[in-house]
């Protein structure tokens, strides 16, 4: 089944040569050969000229493998998904737990609006209720002052949203401390400068008005009020099929996400599985991923004992999985506009609004996690990554194309998958083939 007219369900992908997968993305989002350029080229299209004024005492550009996760579907609509990652077989699992995630509409995803959250901190604040008059009565000017500074951002429909009090205490003598949050929509941009500039045009007219001295004046990575919720199925029948779960697959992953949400030590490596699918797919649309690491572990220890962000139950039949996480993610601004590979990458999502690329972002990390629980929950992931390893160990042996699958296949037939497997592998083949 496709989903308005893109089917991302792309047999044998895996299979095909780099070329021929460039061709099936194309054909898949309607690139043009110039838009594909940048995905294959060694560069990704970026020019000395340009890395060398996006961060100091440049010397060149660093590279990383791209790929595709195939088979998502999110909200009925079908996604093909760029990763950057080093690590191998993210992104074939990825591909995996979305394809068993594809059933009806596939993940479902919520956000809500993009709102984030600057800090004006007030080290030495004034009697409790001054912070709050102050806020109430000069209301209209702040939100004027504020929104001044955005007129783009205000025309998109976003802006200056309201300022809260929040009140804390010193943490070595236990004196008042306070800190005015300015909630800002930033629509489809990450936020950070549409908050941090407005955040310092409020501090001296918060001064002005309280008499209070500001201290810092900074964006909060910490984006509680912008969040997305996703919720995967895959329904439980004996003996498979497309995306289906054999009954006892699925007891085994609960017990698993159970294990995650009771226990911090298993919570953090579950996570940071969940961070392998996410933080992928924002080095190659050129996101914050710095931003998005901190907020996730922030979220997932509010509680106050740090906890798994994805969920995994049997109800009615089906396997459900959710996770709910704070994502502050642009699709303006950034290098998003500079990058000509960020650039493609968007074009091959097929996303302008942020808050729709956040729900992919969201899919991405609960299919990951599927992926990862599934294969703890059966064979452990060290068979399923020997292949893999063997076809970097090959590699770095330097067996040529035509021998990689071949050394692979004699390393796993001695179920080793090291350097020197790989040496002795390649040096038995070259052997073997030099003899006949
Ligand atoms: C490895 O990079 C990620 C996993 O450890 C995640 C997990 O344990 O769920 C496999």
């Amino acid at each position: 089944m496709t989903s308005q007219g893109r089917n991302s369900r792309l047999p044998g992908f895996s299979k095909l040569s780099a070329e021929a997968r460039l061709e099936a993305i194309a054909s898949f989002a309607g690139l043009s050969p110039e838009e594909l350029l940048p995905l294959g080229s060694p560069d990704n299209g970026l020019p000395q000229s340009i890395a060398a004024h996006m961060s100091e005492n440049n010397v060149g550009r660093f590279s990383l493998p791209l790929g595709f996760a195939t088979n998502f579907r999110v909200n009925a609509r079908d996604y093909v998904v760029p990763m950057v990652i080093e690590e191998p077989s993210v992104v074939a699992a990825a591909s995996f737990a979305a394809r068993l995630l594809r059933d009806g509409d596939g993940i479902i995803a919520r956000s809500t609006d993009p709102i984030m959250t600057g800090q004006i901190h007030f080290p030495e604040p004034p009697p409790e209720g001054v912070l709050e008059r102050c806020i109430e009565d000069h209301k209209g000017e702040l939100a004027a002052a504020l929104n001044r500074l955005h007129p783009r951002l205000v025309a998109a429909g976003g802006g200056f949203i309201e300022a809260r009090v929040r009140r804390l205490t010193h943490p070595d003598d236990g004196h008042p401390l306070a800190v005015i949050h300015i909630h800002v929509d930033v629509r489809d941009a990450m936020g950070a400068n549409a908050v941090n500039s407005m955040a310092e045009e409020a501090a001296p007219l918060l001064e002005a008005w309280t008499g209070a001295r500001v201290g810092l004046r900074i964006l909060s990575n910490l984006p509680m009020h912008r969040r997305v919720h996703v919720e995967g199925h895959v329904p439980l029948k004996a003996g498979g099929g497309e995306s289906a779960m054999d009954p006892e697959e699925a007891r085994r992953i609960v017990e698993a996400s159970r294990f995650a949400e009771a226990d911090p030590y298993r919570a953090v490596t579950a996570n940071k599985g969940i961070m392998n699918g996410i933080d992928a797919v924002l080095l190659a649309t050129g996101q914050d991923f710095r931003a998005v690491e901190a907020a996730a572990h922030a979220f997932a220890a509010y509680e106050g004992r740090y906890g798994a962000l994805a969920r995994w139950r049997i109800i009615d039949e089906r396997l459900v999985g959710t996770m709910d996480m704070p994502l502050a993610l642009g699709t303006v601004g950034g290098i998003t506009a500079v990058h000509p590979a960020v650039k493609a990458n968007f074009k091959v999502l097929g996303v302008t609004e942020a808050t729709r690329f956040a729900e992919i972002v969201a899919a991405m990390g609960l299919a990951q996690n599927l992926a990862a629980t599934r294969a703890l929950a059966s064979e452990g992931i060290q068979r399923g990554h020997m292949r893999l390893h063997a076809r970097n160990f090959a590699v770095q042996s330097g067996a040529t194309e035509s021998e990689v699958p071949e050394v692979v296949a004699a390393m796993v037939a001695l179920g080793r998958s090291d350097p020197q497997a790989a040496d002795l592998c390649l040096a038995e083949l070259r052997a073997a083939r030099s003899r006949s």
